[in-house]
């Protein structure tokens, strides 16, 4: 009995080493208490259970909330369900941002999601800015693996002083290292987390040719199970208080596990649109933190040759479609 009980201790080590910190089992913040309503009076709604929210854009308004805390690292994660049907032009935004002390150098973690004119193809872009940085944007972008609006799904962010993670459903689908050249580019004060949803007709859906067509709307989307799990900043005394575990629980997370870092390339490999790293029309030498790896240049270069200097779109078709099925085949996350 007791070799059984060493045993089963012994693998489920082994099983969490390999698997690595999971998202799930976070402490879960009640709306009333962790957060204010931003803008969009009715078209927030909160749930009798205090802690999902229904955020609507009509004709009227968007609507969004902020935290009430600022914070300084943390793990911040949201269940989310994205509104179905036709949605181009609508922008869902899960980030944290101190835009509002810091007017001319802000920092900011983004996952936007961006409606589509097919309802089903939601795109989510991933940003960053520090310290002011909005003349480089550091954007990339991807499908995802499954249909956003059918069920809710986790997005979370890690930020720490060293990495910026961003999860879907604990799946890393980014990851940024905070490297010395990046100086203050990487987002080093406090922020606040908000979700907003709101009209993005000028710029979400293919450059802003397609608007947001209120026939639509109401444009819902559902929210559950938000995590601030983080060091809060007091707003006087400018100094973080960590929630407890959170310090253990923002390191775990960052090392991100070889099961993790493999299902993290399946991703990037299968669903990945764009990056700022390779996209050689703006930056003619990539940013210092960009690690080049060649599967991912090579598989956007045939996606998108005119952005990422490839062969030509129409030269493509005959050299490429053997290569492009392939890619594009039936591997799984
Ligand atoms: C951030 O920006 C401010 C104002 O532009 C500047 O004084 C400061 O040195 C910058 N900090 C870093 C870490 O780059």
């Amino acid at each position: 009995m007791e070799t059984l009980s060493r045993f089963l201790v012994f693998m489920s080590l082994f099983a969490g080493f390999v698997s690595g910190f999971t998202l799930q089992n976070l402490p879960i913040a009640s709306f009333e208490e962790s957060y204010t309503q931003l803008f969009g009076d009715k078209n927030l709604f909160v749930h009798k259970d205090g802690k999902s929210v229904r955020l609507t854009l009509d004709e009227r308004t968007g609507s969004g909330f902020v935290s009430n805390d600022l914070y300084l690292h943390g793990l911040f994660s949201a269940s989310i369900k994205l509104p179905s049907d036709y949605s181009a032009g609508v922008v869902v935004a899960f980030y944290m941002s101190n835009g509002d002390m810091y007017e001319k150098n802000h920092d900011e973690i983004d996952f936007e999601f961006l409606g589509n004119i097919r309802g089903k193809e939601w795109r989510i872009q991933t940003n960053i800015y520090g310290n002011g940085s909005t003349h480089l944007g550091r954007e990339e972008r991807s499908n995802l693996w499954f249909d956003p609006t059918e069920d809710y799904h986790q997005y979370s962010i890690l930020w720490s002083d060293s990495h910026i993670i961003f999860f879907v459903d604990n799946v890393p689908i980014r990851e940024v290292k905070r490297t010395a050249s990046m100086g203050g580019d990487f987002p080093s004060k406090p922020m606040s987390l908000y979700t907003t949803i709101w009209d993005g007709s000028k710029w979400a859906t293919n450059g802003g040719k397609y608007g947001v067509n209120y026939k639509y709307a109401p444009y819902v989307t559902q929210l559950t199970d938000l995590v601030l799990h983080g060091c809060a900043v007091d707003p006087i005394e400018q100094f973080p208080k960590c929630d407890e575990g959170a310090d253990e629980d923002i390191r775990a997370a960052q090392e991100i596990s070889p099961s993790q870092r493999v299902k993290m390339g399946i991703f990037r490999r299968k669903h990945m649109t764009y990056s700022y790293c390779y996209d050689r029309n703006r930056y003619k030498v990539a940013l210092p933190e960009c690690v080049v790896n060649p599967a991912e240049a090579q598989r956007l270069r045939v996606h998108d040759p005119v952005t990422f200097g490839g062969i030509p779109r129409r030269h493509r078709n005959r050299k490429h479609r053997g290569k492009r099925s392939r890619v594009d085949g039936t591997e799984s996350i």
